[in-house]
């Protein structure tokens, strides 16, 4: 949306990294669970413009799982002018979440 743009008119480089922390989260919560807290983001890196109108698509898999945390990897597709033959890869990310109990400490990721 244009409230999401940056001076030049493209989206702004912090809105996709929410939407990518989102993304990551979700898979993050199914594995945990239960609650998840962000703790480093070890990649993250924008490879194509995102403009006002573009169809962002964020695709989350699980890349490692430790004791209580996992490392999700996310890649960001964009379709413009919903044309289907425009997809192109936007940006991929790293994120490393941990489960957290009800006092927001790490806590063992079951199973
Ligand atoms: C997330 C949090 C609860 C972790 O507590 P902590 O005592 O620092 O965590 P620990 O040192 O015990 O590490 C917990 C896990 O995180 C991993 N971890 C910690 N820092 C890491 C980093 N920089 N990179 C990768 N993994 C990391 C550890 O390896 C460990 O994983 P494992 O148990 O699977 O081996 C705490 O750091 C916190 O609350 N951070 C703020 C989270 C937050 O608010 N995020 C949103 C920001 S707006």
């Amino acid at each position: 949306m244009p409230a999401d743009t940056n001076p030049q008119g493209d989206i702004f480089g912090g809105w996709l990294m929410s939407q990518v922390d989102i993304a990551g989260s979700i898979l993050a919560v199914q594995r945990a669970q239960g609650r998840v807290a962000t703790v480093a983001v070890h990649e993250f890196r924008f490879w194509q413009p995102v403009y006002v109108g573009d169809l962002v698509s964020c695709y989350a898999e699980l890349a490692h799982t430790g004791r209580t945390s996992v490392r999700i990897k996310v890649e960001v597709y964009s379709e413009r002018e919903r044309d289907p033959a425009s997809v192109r890869q936007v940006a991929t990310a790293s994120i490393t979440y941990v489960a957290v109990d009800e006092n927001s400490r790490p806590r063992l990721l079951p199973g």
